[in-house]
C-alpha cells in the first residue's frame, strides 16, 4: 500500500510467487528493474506512455502469418544483434555470426555444385564458392550450407514476389575436400519494411531503413554450431550504416567485377559477371 515512485519497483518484485520458474524469476525481476528505471529516467508523461501503447499495438497489428514487425522492431533496435552477440561467443577462428532475418524458409530445395539458383532473376551474374573448414582449418565434407538473398535488381526476395516463384535460395552440400560453389546474381542494397510501425520509427528517429547488399547462409554440420551469416559486398554504400547492425568486418567479401569471358563454373558468360569466395570456419558443438 501507498506505494511511491521509490518503493513501487520493490512491491511489483514481492509479487513473484515462491514457485515461479527460477529463470523466469531472473528476467522478469531484470526486466521490471530497467523498466521502471527507464520510466523514472526519462519522466515518462501519460501521453508518451499511451503512444507507446499504441505503437506496441500498431505492431502487433502489421504481423500476420509473413509478417513479424516486432521482429523488426527488435532488429532495428539493435536487440537481435544483442541476442545473437550473447548466445554465439564462438572460439576465435571460427566464421562470425549475425542476423537470420526474416526471410529464411527451411527446406529449400538441394542443388549440385555451380547450379544456378537465380531462378532467372536479374542482375550481374555471380559466382560463389568458397570452402567449409574446422577451426584447425581441416576441410568439413558433408557440410549443408542454405543460401538465400535478394535479386540483383529491386532488392527483393522471393517471399516478397510470390507470383515470380522461388528465386535466389538453394542449398548445396560441401565435397570431400569442404567445397562448395554457385552461380547466382549479385544481390544489391535494400531497405527494411517501412510501410509500418517501425518505418514511422526509423522515419522519427532520422534513420535510413537500408541493408547493404548481402548473402544470406546458414552452415550446418554434424558435430559443430550452425552458424548463422551473412557475405557482404565490399563496397557497399550502406557498410557503415546498416539498419539492423549486423555488418562485421569479417564478413565483408570481395565481389570481384570480370569482363564477359570465361566462367569459373567451365562455362563463358557473354555479359560482365563477378566472383567471391569465402571459407565458413565451424565452431565444435558445446563440450564437442
Ligand atoms: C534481412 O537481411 O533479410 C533482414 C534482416 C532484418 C530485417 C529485415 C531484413
Ligand atoms: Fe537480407
Amino acid at each position: 500500500m501507498n506505494f511511491d515512485e521509490t518503493t513501487l519497483t520493490d512491491a511489483v518484485l514481492a509479487r513473484i510467487g515462491p514457485d515461479a520458474p527460477e529463470r523466469f524469476r531472473a528476467v522478469m525481476t531484470s526486466l521490471v528493474r530497467h523498466l521502471h528505471d527507464f520510466v523514472r529516467e526519462v519522466e515518462l508523461t501519460e501521453d508518451e506512455w499511451l503512444a507507446g501503447i499504441r505503437f506496441l499495438t500498431a505492431t502487433g497489428q502489421a504481423c500476420d502469418d509473413k509478417r513479424q514487425e516486432f521482429i523488426l522492431l527488435s532488429d532495428t533496435l539493435g536487440v537481435s544483434m544483442l541476442v545473437d552477440a550473447v548466445n554465439h561467443r564462438f572460439p576465435a577462428g571460427a566464421t562470425q555470426t549475425t542476423v537470420v532475418g526474416p526471410f529464411f524458409v527451411d527446406g529449400a530445395p538441394e542443388v549440385a555444385h555451380w547450379a544456378d539458383i537465380a531462378g532467372g532473376a536479374g542482375g550481374v551474374p555471380c559466382f560463389l564458392s568458397g570452402r567449409v573448414l574446422d577451426t584447425a582449418g581441416r576441410p568439413l565434407a558433408g557440410a549443408v550450407i542454405d543460401v538465400w538473398q535478394c535479386e540483383g535488381e529491386e532488392g527483393l526476395y522471393d517471399v516478397q514476389a510470390p507470383e515470380r516463384g522461388t528465386y535466389c535460395r538453394a542449398r548445396v552440400r560441401t565435397d570431400a575436400a569442404g567445397r562448395w560453389a554457385l552461380r547466382t546474381v549479385q544481390p544489391v542494397s535494400y531497405p527494411v519494411p517501412t510501410d509500418g510501425p517501425v518505418g514511422r520509427m526509423l522515419l522519427t528517429m532520422g534513420r535510413h531503413p537500408y541493408r547493404p547488399a548481402h548473402v544470406h547462409t546458414r552452415i550446418g554440420c554434424e558435430g559443430f554450431r550452425t552458424l548463422t551469416t551473412h557475405l557482404f559486398v565490399r563496397g557497399d554504400a550502406y557498410l557503415g550504416s546498416d539498419a539492423v547492425f549486423g555488418v562485421k568486418d569479417s564478413l565483408v567479401v570481395d565481389f570481384v567485377r570480370h569482363p564477359p569471358g570465361p566462367t569459373p563454373d567451365g562455362g563463358a558468360s557473354g555479359v560482365e559477371f563477378s566472383t567471391a569466395s569465402f571459407d565458413f570456419v565451424l565452431a565444435p558443438e558445446r563440450g564437442g
